[in-house]
Order: structure tokens, then sequence, then C-alpha cells
């Protein structure tokens, strides 16, 4: 949530800051800014704009820089505290022009510094709570920035990934962070800090990740942590894989399409080395879990948000189905306040693309604090959940730009199931049953690449239906959290009003929504419970509702019932959700575009949410 970049080098520090903060545009973007400093200027100078980085560069274009600076920092806003305006746009100055502070986070006490700073003498110029922090960088100013910061920090609750320049102490930006992101990377020359990797792989692939507490003074290919008590602290480098070209949109309209089309390479690499044929189960050596230890666990519980949360509701079914251990699936955000009974054998699944979600981290705490076992399903190597989890897998999709998720979801998917196999052969499964699953899964890349050959059919489909404004989706069993999904996916790109419904539930209620203005999309493949999902879709259209059935190839049965149908490769019922959700996602996406929305950035949303 909100992007940060910063650059220290020995080039003017524009370029860098415009191109990082466009690799960090999904992150939010209702507004952005960059401060220059320079060695040799008294002043630092900003721009700002509302709206995306685009703006930015016309402001930069038609009020060119008064001088062009080796240090500056930047910013893109996903607003908390204020409407998006140029006067809330980071970077934030202090009274005296000397300090500029972009902020992730929130700062909660910002009232009671307010009111302080302003007896103090200090007018704000925004509603932000990130302006505090600069006037208190200025009135605890001491020997050297990182001091002056530190000082200013130590009053401050809430959270926190910062970065600060300053004309007092040239040559360098300083970064902190609790709660928010700070990653660091240098080449010989220069060094680059940003919210996430993406900004920082042009420079290099090693990245450093800091920790709660740690603040940092970078200079030209050179930075120093230290402890917010000022001792010195030792962080260990990631390598990251992504080559460069990965957050680049390689010739398709959006990043959400390229990420659509990306899926069969991204599960080829999620499974890679993972699936043992011959022993018919996974070896997932990052969960550190040896058989005793799996066989110890009596429940699972997993924990997500969002389109994560839905990967678990998936992978509930597939841990009592394989493994046979009871497990629940439960909202992070409701985890985390709701005081949960954990027993003292269950483990913990926290799920997250970003690694970075405010909730479930939080719920990852929570369930560390009352003893149970910890395992995070992350993309993003290194990122905090993954760091205090411990233990965990890996997607290995590759950068996520769209906001919208959609490779993540297929490699979070494959993970669960995965380790609902790695647990089921260890407790009751027979390796004839892990064999089969291994095929299912090995097949899988293939079965979306037929998906994907559909789109055409696909967009034809989305072309009747885009001027409609509600939308269900239906599904049971595996198609149940594949129709929350599908319509998740479409609200949040098409901004059409849509509900994925249990198939036998929506007679309790939502049928009464039904007419012919309200298409059904349905989640029909030939999996158990189809029969059942046929008579629903029967109530649908009783109701007059048209239905888009996604349905197995050569299920000639359904054209009967429906007239816009989608066809799915036959596969088995574990996996059977992955190309019906590939489906759902071009549905989604060929819907929003003929409605003209900003796909890879829907109003209102941030890919990454580091707020509760
Ligand atoms: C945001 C994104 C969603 C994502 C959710 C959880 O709301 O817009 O696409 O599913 O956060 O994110 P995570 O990184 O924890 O998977």
């Amino acid at each position: 949530m909100c992007g940060i970049i910063g650059f220290v080098g020995t080039t003017p520090a524009v370029p860098h800051l415009l191109s990082g903060l466009r690799k960090l545009e999904y992150r939010g973007y209702d507004s952005a800014g960059i401060a220059i400093a320079s060695p040799t200027e008294p002043d630092i100078v900003i721009r700002k704009a509302v709206g995306k980085i685009a703006n930015l560069d016309q402001a930069i274009a038609s009020h060119p820089l008064e001088f062009e600076g080796p240090i500056g920092i930047g910013h893109t806003r996903w607003a908390t505290h204020g409407i998006p305006s140029v006067q809330n746009a980071h970077p934030h100055l202090s009274q005296d022009g000397r300090f500029a502070v972009v902020h992730n986070g929130i700062i909660e006490n910002f009232h009671d510094l307010r009111k302080q700073l302003r007896e103090l003498g200090f007018e704000f110029r925004s509603e932000t709570d990130t302006e505090v922090l600069a006037h208190l960088i200025q009135l605890h100013r001491a020997d050297t920035l990182i001091d002056s910061v530190r000082a200013a920090l130590r009053l401050v609750r809430g959270t926190f990934g910062i970065a600060v320049v300053s004309s007092c102490f040239p040559n360098q930006i300083v970064v902190a962070r609790r709660g928010s992101p700070i990653v660091i990377g240098a080449n010989e020359t220069e060094t680059i800090v940003a919210s996430d990797v993406a900004p920082i792989i042009p420079y290099t692939n090693k990245v450093t990740f800091l920790d709660d507490g740690d603040i940092a003074v970078l200079t030209p290919g050179h930075f120093e942590i230290r402890s917010m008590e000022n001792t010195s602290v030792s962080r260990s480098e990631t390598a990251v894989d992504w080559d460069p070209g990965a957050a680049e949109k390689g010739g398709f309209e959006h990043f959400m399409l390229k990420e659509i089309f990306e899926q069969p390479e991204a599960l080829e690499n999620c499974f890679r080395g993972r699936l043992l044929e011959e022993d018919g189960t996974a070896k997932l050596s990052g969960l550190r879990l040896d058989p005793h230890d799996i066989a110890s666990f009596d429940n699972l519980v997993i924990t997500a948000c969002g389109t994560s949360y839905y990967a678990g509701l998936h992978g509930s079914y597939a841990f009592e189905q394989l493994a046979g251990i009871p497990t629940r699936i439960e909202q992070a955000a409701e985890f985390r306040y709701r005081n949960p009974i954990l027993s003292p054998n269950a483990g913990v699944i926290a799920i997250s693309q970003s690694g970075e979600t405010a909730d479930t981290l939080a719920a990852v705490r929570e369930a560390a604090r009352k003893g149970a076992t910890v395992l995070s399903i992350c993309n993003i190597v290194g990122s905090t959940i993954a760091r205090e989890a411990g233990r965990g897998i890996y997607l290995h999709a590759g950068p996520e730009i769209g906001v919208a998720s959609t490779k993540a979801f297929l490699c979070q998917v494959a993970v669960l199931n995965m380790m609902a196999l790695l647990f089921g052969r260890t407790r009751r499964l027979s390796n004839s049953e892990g064999v089969h699953i291994v095929h299912a899964l090995k097949k899988l890349p293939d079965l979306i690449r037929s998906v994907l050959e559909q789109k055409d059919c696909i967009r034809k489909i989305a072309e009747k239906y885009a001027g409609c404004s509600n939308a269900f989706y239906i599904g049971r069993g595996y198609m149940y959290p594949a129709a929350l999904e599908g319509a998740l996916k479409l609200k949040e790109i098409s901004y059409l009003h849509a509900e994925g419904y249990h198939a036998a539930e929506l007679k309790h209620g939502p049928i009464a929504l039904l007419d012919e203005k309200v298409p059904v999309v349905a989640c029909a493949p030939l999996v158990p419970g189809h029969d059942k999902t046929i008579g629903n879709i029967q109530e649908c259209r009783a109701r007059k509702s048209p239905v888009i059935a996604i349905a197995t190839e050569g299920d000639d049965s359904i054209a009967a019932f429906t007239e816009d149908i989608i066809r799915v490769p036959q596969c088995s019922e574990l996996v059977a959700a992955l190309p019906v959700v590939v489906a759902e996602q071009l549905l989604a996406y060929y819907i929003a575009r003929f409605r003209g929305e900003p796909i890879d950035q829907p109003r209102n949303l941030a890919k990454s949410v580091t707020v509760e």
C-alpha cells in the first residue's frame, strides 16, 4: 500500500525515481511526488501531482526542476488520511523546507503530535499523518540525519516505512521500518531503496530487507543498518531470481492479461523439483516438517485475505479430503481480534502473495504467540510474513503487478494441493492415490494453455454481457471457491456488482434478485456434484437469468440449459477449479476492457494492503 522509492548515486535522480515509481504504481496510484536534494544546493525541490505517475511526468515537464540532484525520494499514494490532492501527496516537507519525508503506514498518535507541534508554532499544509514526521525531524534535529530521524521516530506510535532526505545533511538518505516493508539494494555507485523488490531489480538482484526497528543510512553504492538503540545491525542479502523484464508488460496491453497468460509457466516454476512421481508425493523442504511433525497436527487453520483467502478455502477442502485433517479457514482480520482457539497441535497456514498484508501478518503473530506451528505460503521472497513464519513455501510465480491477483491464485492453489498431498501421503493416502494426484498436478500447465486458447470465444461472451450491472457466480464443492474468486475478479476490475454464491445457497435469499438482466456464471465442469449444479442452473433459468456455463469439453448435455458455454478440459476434481478460474479471469478482463476500465489499477484498490 503506497510505494516508496529512494535513489542516491552519481547521476540525476529524477529518471531513476520516475522509473521506480512506475514499477510501484500498482501499490497505490491516487497521487505521486518526488523530492530532490543536491550536495551543492541549500534547498530541496519537490514536484507532486494528483493521479498516476504520467501526471507527475507532466508536472515535471511543465515545471522543470530548479536543479538536478543525485539524491531523491518518491512516493505513489493510496490515501488513508486526507483525500487525494497535491497538498496531501508525499513527499512532505518540514516547516523550514530542509527535510522531506515519504511514508507508508499509519502514525496512530498523529492527532496528539499535531496538536503539540501546532502549540510550538508549526503550521500544517496537509491533512496527512505523515507531515508530523517531517516537522518532528526538524524539531529534533541532531548532529546527523540518522540521529534526527531516530529522535523523531521515538515519539511515534503506529507503523511506518519511511525515507528521508535533507538539505542539511546532503549525500544521503535515511530509511526506517516498523511494520511497512523497506528493501535496499546497491551496486558500485548507486543505492536504491523501495517498498518492494521490483524497482531494485534493474540495479542488482541482491536485496536486503529491513526488519522492524531497523534504521539505515544510504550513500552512493553503500548502506549501513543500525537499530533504534544505535547499535550496528547486520541483515542477510536475499538473491532474487526475477529477470528485469518480468516487471514489464512484454507486449501485452495490460499486466493482468500478461499475468493470465503467464500462468502455465508460473505453475511449471511452482511445481519444479517438488513433485515426486515415483513416491506419489511432494517435496516441500521449506516447511521443515518431518513425517512425525506432520502426523502430530490434529487440526489446521488457514488464514488470509482477498483472493488468497479463496485459495485457502480451496486448500481447506483439499486438506480434509486428502489428509483427513480437520481444517478451517478464517479471514485474517477476524483471526487477529477474535481470540481464536488453537489446540497445542494446531498448524496455522498463512497465505499472502505479497507477504506484507497487515491483517495476515497480525494473524501470523497471534498464532505464533499462541504456540501454533506457523507455515507461510508467499510469493515475495524475503517478505515479512515469510520471514516471521520461518517455515513456508514460495510460489515462484514471478512478480504480479496487476492489482487483481491471477497467477498468484493459481500457484497458491497448486501449493496447497501439494501440501495436502504431502500431508495425505504421510497420514493415509496410498502410493497409487498419490501418483494419481501427482499426474493430475503435472497436467495442469497444459490444461491452462487450452483454456487460454479460447480467449476469442470468451471475449465474444464478454462483449454480450459487458453492459449488465449485476451478476452471480455459483458453484459447489471446489467450484464454490472458484465462484467466489470469479465474482471478486469481476468486481475488482469492471466495477460490476457481482456475488459469488454456493449454488445451493442461492435459493435462500439471493434468488429474489434474479431476472433476465442478471446473468449467472455457473461453474459446472464434470466433477462430483455436477448434476446438482445443473439443478441449480435450472432454478436460475426459471427466473429468466441468462446462464454462462463453464463446462467440460464434450459435456453436450449442458447445452440444453444454457446459451453461452465456455469449455474447460476434463480433469480430476482436485485441480478442476483452476481451468475454471482462468476462464473467469479472461471473462472479467474482457468485460472490463469493453467497459473501458483501467484494468491494472482499479479505483480504490491497492495491490498490497499494509493497513488493517
Ligand atoms: C489486496 C489485493 C488483492 C489480494 C489481497 C491479499 O486486497 O488487491 O488482490 O488478494 O490484498 O493480498 P496478499 O498479498 O496477502 O495475497
